[in-house]
């Protein structure tokens, strides 16, 4: 089926006689990992419609998906490694029929993310503040979710950071000032240690570095390298490079996540200790002593005691969780606000910070509710305006207070934050109901406005791109380069009118996928302020506006009229699919929307299990999503399906890669 339709519609320009874009399909060895590549970019074009291009026949719409379904089980359900690339598997295949068995995670090391590493650090005492330490890992600086497991190796250059700060955190532990006590005793050349000091010292760094008491086989270890070193250093020496080595240790500098613990026929367990760190890990930055202590004491060994303790880490106000609010920045990127630069403006005060501040509030306050938790984050209608808490001097209470106050001087004849929110005060009673028939939700916040935004201009495109990709489960594929990707600097015309550079037929057809959803949202002007007009340049005007000399007197402006239509298209849901008056409405649409809540879903699961989803997951997600549903909403329901599913719990045991026969199934 697959080589008669691309003999059908693609060999005429892909094969013996052209080769169009250097590309060829009729040579395809038949061998998956060989054409893995190639299929990934037939599959890619393919399913954007952009091959074969316009002018030829359109191949028949149900051969067009037998073919994407094809080649992705073909590929393997290989998703795309990036974050980015985590819709290319069709949502249909992953919702469209009931799933019958949930696929293990294969076994990895995931690297500790750059606020892991500082909850390692805080967790070896007061060494956060040492001189000298530096942050060995850092994080793609790609939009979207950034932290996967396969993305990330200690590379050399982090491998001496390592190093130097294993040495650093040693001394300042070592130290006679605020040192730990069972090192510190240790550091007298004179008197060596004993056997028992040398054992309560590993179990000591043991806990601090991994959570957990060593094992004998362990302790052994230690004492060994101890006794190696004490041949060429003193006795303080050899005990501070066994303290080191504790630190350099794959399950301290990594979520050791091999699957070492039963095998299930043909998958293993996790491991308790791994599983005590994974899940710690996957909800906050440090690893969490109560469900490390259940993994030493043997209570950690069934889905049932995992669910257990996923619930109470939830609900322990004392255990940070501060991968909660992680997710939703990563899924919705409004902390991007803070790097996209714009001149002061003159009549009121822009603080992206204060903007990000007021979001993130409101995502707290939502997932605290835990009610219609996506829904209500795409359409409260409240609110956190300017706001910040403080101690209240006389009552030593905390209470809410504005967060940016005005300075009569340096904001002379400004507005405070509270405009940009279109409210004229600030409101003591908080989250507050904003105006009527303004704003709904994150999508609708300043914060995710400015994220998407330029230095000067609204950013509808990406905008666009962001419910493309995150609520309808599509994709659009990366803009070519080369492409003159502008919009003509023409203020006298609305950048509606502007961007319809875009509908040139070579454009169009990346850009159907992307405009139409982004330009609802020139509801807003590019600092998130609402409007019903938009300001521009009035050239007649302006012409006219002259000194008797004939000299200019500045550009004179005048409000055009406002459109905020959109249209959903293409969206793989008729029901979605249709014309939207404003933003507002079309939020609420897809807020409503299955197929949306079910994206929002996989998002989840790329950002708590470290990797995109594949074929063989739709069983997970289908139960994260049913266990949503069930529950009201409820992103904590969620949370416990997706930590305690058979992706999160169990290793696939790696099989010799099998090659099939070339041209077998062709
Ligand atoms: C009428 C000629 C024509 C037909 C038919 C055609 N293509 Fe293309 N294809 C092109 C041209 C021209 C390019 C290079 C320029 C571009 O990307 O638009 C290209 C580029 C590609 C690329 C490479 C894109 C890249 O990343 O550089 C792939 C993959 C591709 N085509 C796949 C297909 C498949 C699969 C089919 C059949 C379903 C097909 N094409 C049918 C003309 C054609
Ligand atoms: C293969 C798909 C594709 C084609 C073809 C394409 N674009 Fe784009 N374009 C994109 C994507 C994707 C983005 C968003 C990039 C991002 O997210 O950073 C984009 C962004 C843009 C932007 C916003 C860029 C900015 O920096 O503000 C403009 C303007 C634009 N494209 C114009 C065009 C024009 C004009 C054409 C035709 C001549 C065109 N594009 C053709 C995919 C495409």
């Amino acid at each position: 089926m697959f080589k008669p339709f691309l003999t059908a519609h693609c060999v005429r320009c892909h094969g013996p006689e052209k080769q169009s874009g250097d590309f060829r399909v009729d040579d395809l060895t038949g061998d998956p990992a060989k054409d893995a590549d190639r299929l990934l970019a037939i599959r890619e074009q393919i399913r954007a419609g952009l091959m074969p291009p316009g002018r030829e026949t359109r191949p028949d719409p149900a051969d067009v998906r037998a073919i994407i379904a094809w080649t992705t089980v073909r590929t393997g359900g290989l998703a795309g490694r990036q974050p980015g690339q985590g819709n290319l598997i069709p949502h249909e295949l992953l919702f469209g029929k009931p799933a019958p068995t949930a696929a293990a995670t294969p076994g990895r090391l995931w690297r500790l993310s750059p606020d892991g590493y500082l909850g390692f650090l805080s967790d070896l005492g007061k060494n956060k503040a040492l001189p000298g330490i530096v942050q060995p890992f850092t994080l793609e600086p790609e939009r979207g979710i950034k932290d996967f497991a396969g993305l990330y190796t200690i590379d050399e250059p982090s491998t001496e950071i390592l190093l130097r700060n294993a040495e650093l955190i040693v001394e300042g532990q070592t130290a006679r000032q605020n040192g730990v006590r069972e090192f510190v005793v240790l550091m007298d050349p004179a008197s060596p240690p004993t056997r028992a000091q040398l054992e309560a010292a590993v179990a000591q760094q043991f806990k601090m570095a991994l959570g957990r008491t060593p094992g004998a086989d362990d302790v052994t270890r230690f004492l060994g390298l101890y006794e190696r070193c004490l041949k060429v250093s003193d006795s303080p020496g050899a005990v501070k490079t066994m303290l080191q080595a504790v630190l350099l240790r794959t399950d301290a500098m990594f979520r050791s996540e091999l699957g070492k613990g039963t095998d299930a026929g043909g998958r293993r367990l996790l491991a308790p200790d791994e599983l005590a760190a994974a899940l710690s890990l996957a909800l906050g930055d440090r690893r969490e002593a109560g469900i490390m202590l259940a993994a030493q004491k043997g209570e950690l060994a069934t889905r049932e005691q995992a669910a257990v303790h996923v619930r109470r880490l939830l609900d322990d106000p004392k255990f940070d969780k501060t991968r909660i609010l992680k997710f939703f920045r990563e899924y919705f990127d409004y902390a991007n606000a803070l790097t996209v630069f714009k001149d002061k403006p003159k009549t009121f005060v822009h603080e992206p910070r204060q903007l990000v501040a007021d979001t993130d509030r409101l995502v707290l306050h939502i997932v605290a509710a835990d009610k219609d938790v996506f829904r209500q984050l795409l359409t409260t209608e409240v609110s956190f305006v300017n706001y910040a808490v403080g101690k209240n001097k006389q009552t030593n209470q905390d209470e809410g207070k504005p967060g940016v106050v005005l300075n009569p001087n340096n904001n002379k004849g400004q507005q405070g934050i509270e405009e940009t929110y279109g409210l004229d005060r600030w409101p003591a009673e908080q989250p507050a109901k904003l105006p009527d028939n303004s704003r709904l939700g994150i999508l609708m916040q300043p914060s995710w406005l400015v994220a998407y935004s330029t230095n000067f201009d609204n950013d509808p495109v990406r905008r666009g791109r962001w419910v493309r990709d995150r609520l309808l489960g599509g994709s659009v594929p990366e803009l070519p380069i080369g492409v003159a990707a502008q919009v003509p600097n023409d203020p006298h015309r609305t950048f509606r009118e502007r961007l319809t550079v875009t509908r040139d037929a070579r454009c169009w057809k990346c850009h159907s996928k992307m405009d139409e959803l982004g330009l609802p949202f020139e509801q807003f002007d590019h600092f998130g302020r609402f409007r019903t007009t938009e300001t521009v340049l009035d050239l007649e005007a302006t012409e006219k506006n002259v000194d008797k000399k004939g000299k200019s007197l500045g550009p004179v402006t005048r409000e055009a009229v406002l459109n905020t239509a959109g249209t959903i298209a293409d969206s793989g849901d008729a029901k979605l699919d249709g014309p939207v008056k404003d933003p507002r409405a079309m939020i609420r649409k897809l807020a409503d929307s299955e197929r949306c809540r079910q994206v929002f879903v996989r998002h989840a699961f790329r950002f708590y299990l470290g990797r995109n989803e594949t074929l063989a997951d739709a069983k997970t997600l289908q139960d994260a999503d049913r266990a949503y549903v069930e529950s009201g909403g409820s992103f904590k329901a969620l949370l416990v399906s997706l930590l305690t599913s058979d992706a999160f719990l169990y290793r696939s045991v790696p099989v010799a890669s099998t090659t099939t026969t070339p041209g077998g199934s062709r």
